[in-house]
């Protein structure tokens, strides 16, 4: 039997904003977009028993990743999944402890660890692809679906630090004492992130991001060659759907980040869409850049802050619509609402205006 039935996508509108094709209207999807704001998602997760059960039981991940899609008219799924099941399958140990964020039991943290380390063997990330297997015959072809993996430098945090950290000080401290173990982690997490994001694809992937959420943290020489460089590496071994680049606070490097090989750039909300849209000079895609913070004030002031962000970005080609960075738990579902239906309506707007 075939991975994933060769169903025609009957929303393209993401394939080809990516593409810098012209689309009729701003596509859009949200970072996040299934989680805590979703009182369904809160009640399958329940029904889980815990976030991790949750992400490694295929048919509830299935479950989730649509539930956004029932109701905002969105232009993408993205797997309901998490960064580190990759160094959940290096052996490191993932717990998420309630009410707090992830946490390794076994961090790197000596040199005769980190020369044990070694990419995983896919086989134990079985239900990610089966996952992905199950929503592309969910979706039957109603919208693209996205696949994703953490940066090499930022799976790299969670493993040396064992947890998030305000100012990632166990990393920068091998980053400054032992750069040569950072790199022997990075060249590792390379290879691992490449092998994972093809296995996405076989199993039905149709879009991959890599979320480098901790990159912008980086001194600014430190930037290119201990996450730009792992991420080049990435692009130039995953090559058979669009591939976008996130870094959080990446607005210093956006030039880098547009030669690394990667067909669109995510951008947080402290970018400036046109000087984005400048520099990007048609050859790659952009994605952003709404302040997810900004989805807690009244859904008129939504409105005007949607239409604020695509002011900005112009109709050109080449626009996907998204937060610059992950919906918060909490945020009022009709804001989502108002946000989604603007941005449609507002940008079909624009464009028959420049047409007529
Ligand atoms: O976007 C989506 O809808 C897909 C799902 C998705 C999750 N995590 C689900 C999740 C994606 C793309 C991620 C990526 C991820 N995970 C990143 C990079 C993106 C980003 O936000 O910058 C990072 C840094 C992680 C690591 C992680 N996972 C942290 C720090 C936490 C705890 C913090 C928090 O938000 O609670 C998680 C848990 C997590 N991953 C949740 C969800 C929905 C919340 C868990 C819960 O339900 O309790």
């Amino acid at each position: 039997m075939e991975a994933h039935p060769k169903t025609a996508l009957k929303n393209d509108t993401l394939l080809r904003a990516l593409a810098r094709q012209p689309t009729e209207y701003t596509p859009i999807w949200l970072m996040r977009q299934a989680g805590r704001y979703l009182p369904e998602y809160n009640a399958t997760r329940a029904k889980a028993g815990s976030f991790l059960k949750l992400a490694k039981t295929p048919a509830l991940a299935t479950e989730v990743t649509l539930q956004p899609l029932e109701r905002f008219p969105l232009d993408a799924a993205i797997l309901f999944s998490d960064i580190l099941t990759v160094p959940d399958a290096m052996g490191l140990g993932l717990a998420f402890a309630e009410g707090e964020g992830p946490r390794f039991e076994r961090p790197l943290r000596d040199e005769a660890e980190i020369r044990k380390l070694a990419a995983p063997d896919l086989s134990d990330l079985k239900y990610v692809f089966d996952a992905v297997r199950e929503i592309r015959r969910a979706l039957a072809g109603r919208v693209p679906l996205i696949g994703f993996s953490g940066s090499p430098f930022t799976l790299a945090c969670y493993m040396i630090e064992g947890a998030g950290s305000d100012d990632w000080r166990t990393v920068k401290t091998m980053r400054h004492s032992r750069p040569d173990l950072l790199h022997a982690v990075l060249e590792v997490n390379t290879r691992a992130v490449s092998d994972y994001l093809n296995a996405q694809i076989d199993a039905g992937a149709q879009v991959v991001m890599v979320f480098d959420t901790w990159g912008g943290t980086l001194a600014n020489e430190d930037y290119e060659p201990f996450s730009l460089a792992y991420c080049r590496r990435i692009f130039s071994a995953v090559t058979r759907v669009p591939r976008i680049l996130f870094t959080k606070g990446g607005n210093p490097w956006l030039a880098a980040m547009m030669q690394s090989g990667c067909d669109a750039i995510g951008l947080d909300w402290t970018s400036d869409p046109r000087e984005a849209r400048r520099l990007s000079a048609g050859r790659v895609a952009l994605q952003g850049n709404l302040d997810p913070v900004s989805l807690f004030a009244a859904p008129e002031r939504v409105r005007d802050a949607a239409r604020a962000v695509i002011d900005r970005f112009g109709t050109e080609p080449g626009h996907v619509f998204n937060l610059g960075h992950g919906i918060q738990p909490g945020t009022p579902i009709d804001s989502v609402e108002a946000l989604v239906d603007e941005v449609r309506a507002y940008s079909r707007r624009l464009r028959a205006a420049a047409a007529a």
